[in-house]
């Protein structure tokens, strides 16, 4: 992700989230390459998806991932989430953590078939929709991919 991609990025980011991110929060992570990971996905010319991460502490904590309504289930999501993989493999954290709504069932699907598993629960984590997050991990040893 650049700065040039920004105004897509935030077009999806306010149709994709009740609580969207403004696009201060992206240019922000955008001037920390050592702690932000971002990266978009492009089909046919246009943004597809975009995934932002932070490294902290030898921990990965994915912050943010969208995919462009006519894009979903085509493996957009599934190839920014390759690209986390790779990303923790180099810095070699040990761990992938993120919080989901509770009812976000298409994103739940997606980690859990990625190999994430519950491993708690914020009550009233979003204010918006007063809804509860569930906090998912993924070690990495489990992927054999730290050496
Ligand atoms: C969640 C999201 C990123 C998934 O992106 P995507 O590009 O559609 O996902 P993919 O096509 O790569 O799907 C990979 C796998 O995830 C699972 N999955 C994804 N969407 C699913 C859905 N709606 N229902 C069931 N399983 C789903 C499936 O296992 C799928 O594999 P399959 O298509 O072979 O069955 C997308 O739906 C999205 O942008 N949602 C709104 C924003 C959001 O909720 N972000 C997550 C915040 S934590």
């Amino acid at each position: 992700m650049t700065a040039q991609d920004l105004d897509e990025v935030v077009h999806l980011e306010m149709r994709a989230f009740a609580d969207p991110w403004p696009e201060m929060a992206f240019r922000s992570d955008l001037e920390k390459p050592e702690l932000a990971f971002l990266r978009v996905a492009r089909l046919e010319g246009r943004l597809a998806g975009y995934l932002v991460s932070w490294r902290v502490a030898g921990e990965i904590h994915l912050t943010n991932l969208a995919v462009e309504f006519d894009f979903r289930r085509r493996g957009v999501g599934q190839a920014l989430l390759d690209e986390l993989f790779e990303d923790a493999r180099r810095t070699r954290a040990h761990i992938i953590t993120l919080e989901v709504r509770k009812s976000n069932e298409s994103a739940i699907a997606l980690y859990l078939a990625n190999g994430f598993r519950q491993v708690g629960l914020r009550r009233q984590y979003y204010t918006v929709g007063n809804e509860d997050a569930l906090v998912l991990a993924f070690k990495m040893d489990s992927r054999g991919g730290v050496s």
